[in-house]
């Protein structure tokens, strides 16, 4: 199966790496809009009308499958791309808030939706866990953390404070936390330390990963997987980044 994955930058790569880990597609051509990152603080009208360009650009190949590992994307135009598509289009919101039910079941759970400003504004995770009945949430958009990740900074003192600024004033540990960026699962551990080990993380990586399995019939695995990187400015330092985050050789 040939998969492609768009992203705003050179997040979606930390959604590639589950893709590889999972052996699932022979090949995956990665597409980044790193020319007009970030999304997540464009309206609505404008993530819609860029997702749809980047959709275009997919046209040139032909692909089985599409994965909008953005979250913003996700959010916001899911709905415009499969109606313009002629292959199934994923989104991560679903797949995580799917993830979600299976880890943490109780509906009584405190739960806490990370995004970027428009993931949080859209409300699209407290609309997916409110159909399934969950009620004790609450979302942070955790912007900050997006160039903090994008400058390397996986640990120390700029985290730290920006963990402290976003979840300083928490009553307590949430029972789980809806990593609901791209660039998050980078500062997982950070995230997972900082509410000491007792908020159940969900990642969308995994969570895509999960939601595949359970729709898509992935008996042959793959021990291979070729690569291609596109980004619509600066496709070197994408490259660059995916041999770092994936420790390709
Ligand atoms: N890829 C975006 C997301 O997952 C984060 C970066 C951006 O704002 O474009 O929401």
């Amino acid at each position: 199966m040939r998969v492609g994955v768009f992203d705003s930058g050179v997040g979606g790569l930390s959604v590639v790496k589950s893709l590889l880990e999972h052996k699932l597609f022979e090949e995956i051509i990665y597409f980044g809009d790193t020319a007009r990152v970030p999304y997540g603080v464009k309206d609505p009208n404008t993530i819609i009308r860029y997702s749809l360009e980047a959709l275009e650009f997919f046209k040139n190949f032909e692909i089985d499958l599409l994965i909008t590992a953005c979250n913003t994307v996700s959010a916001y135009a899911l709905e415009e791309m499969r109606e313009h598509s002629d292959c199934d289009v994923i989104g991560v919101v679903d797949p995580g808030v799917l993830a979600l039910k299976n880890a943490v079941p109780s509906a009584d759970a405190n739960i806490l939706i990370l995004g970027t400003k428009a993931t949080v504004k859209s409300g699209a995770y407290e609309k997916g866990l409110g159909e399934l009945g969950y009620k004790n949430l609450s979302a942070i958009a955790t912007s900050l953390l997006v160039p903090i990740v994008e400058e390397g900074l996986y640990e120390g003192d700029v985290l730290q404070s920006a963990l402290h600024h976003y979840f300083g004033s928490l009553p307590k540990a949430p029972d789980a936390v809806i990593l609901g960026c791209t660039h998050f699962p980078l500062v997982a551990r950070a995230i997972g330390e900082y509410f000491e080990g007792q908020s159940t993380l969900i990642h969308s990586g995994e969570a895509i990963v999960e939601y595949l399995e359970s729709h898509y019939d992935f008996t042959q695995r793959f021990e291979k997987t070729e690569l291609k990187f596109f980004a619509s400015e600066n496709p070197e330092g994408l490259r660059r980044t995916a041999k770092e985050w994936l420790n390709l050789a």
